[in-house]
């Protein structure tokens, strides 16, 4: 397995993460409508400071959950402020991870892994967990960067998360990234 750019990023680079230019570029709803649904049990991992966490929160509505991880305690403060600053009664549970292991429970209707897969350094354990939190029906949507990530680096994720109990069932067109649905086998 590769091991390149298996570094996290660091929390003082937030601010380049929850940019309006980014908003603009990547509108969390426009990525998400057609996967994410009311009520649905949603599974974040590598939040980072919230781009996406409260669009989702507002998507799954208030019968519905979002579990936002992060290794990183400063990325989930930035999410615990952004929500206090709504002021709306939003339902997300934040959680702060290990580097080895999640470290929630649930049975998820999705998961989205966001520009974090690259970072973490054991895959095979990491898409181990996933399969048992993942309903059988369910699915995980994974976005990597597009020059950070080489396609060889994100194939062998793919391949990594096969031999956990995936199979890939759509490849979504998200020039420059590089995208893929998983679900289980
Ligand atoms: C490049 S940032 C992306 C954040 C967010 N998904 C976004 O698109 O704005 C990657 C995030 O993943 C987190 N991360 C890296 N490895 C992780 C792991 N094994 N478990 C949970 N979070 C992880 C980092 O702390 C960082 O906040």
């Amino acid at each position: 397995m590769s091991t390149e750019n298996i570094r996290v990023c660091p929390v003082e680079r937030a601010g380049s993460l929850d940019s309006r230019i980014r908003r603009w570029l990547q509108n969390p709803r426009k990525i998400l409508g057609s996967y994410i649904k009311e009520g649905m049990d949603v599974l974040e991992v590598g939040c980072g400071p919230g781009f996406f966490t409260l669009d989702i929160a507002w998507m799954v509505g208030k019968n519905g959950r979002v579990v936002a991880v992060d290794l990183q305690e400063g990325m989930l403060q930035k999410v615990r402020e952004k929500i206090k600053a709504s002021g709306t009664e939003l339902n997300i549970i934040l959680h702060k991870s290990d580097e080895d292991k999640i470290g929630v429970s649930g049975n998820f209707d999705f998961v989205f892994l966001f520009y974090m897969v690259h970072e973490v350094a054991d895959k095979e354990a990491f898409f181990r967990e996933l399969v048992s939190l993942l309903k059988d029906n369910g699915q995980i949507y994974i976005v990597e960067l597009p020059l950070h990530v080489s396609k060889k680096t994100f194939e062998e994720a793919i391949k990594i998360a096969s031999n956990a109990g995936f199979t890939v069932a759509k490849r979504p067109k998200r020039f420059p990234d590089k995208a893929v649905i998983l679900k289980k086998t």
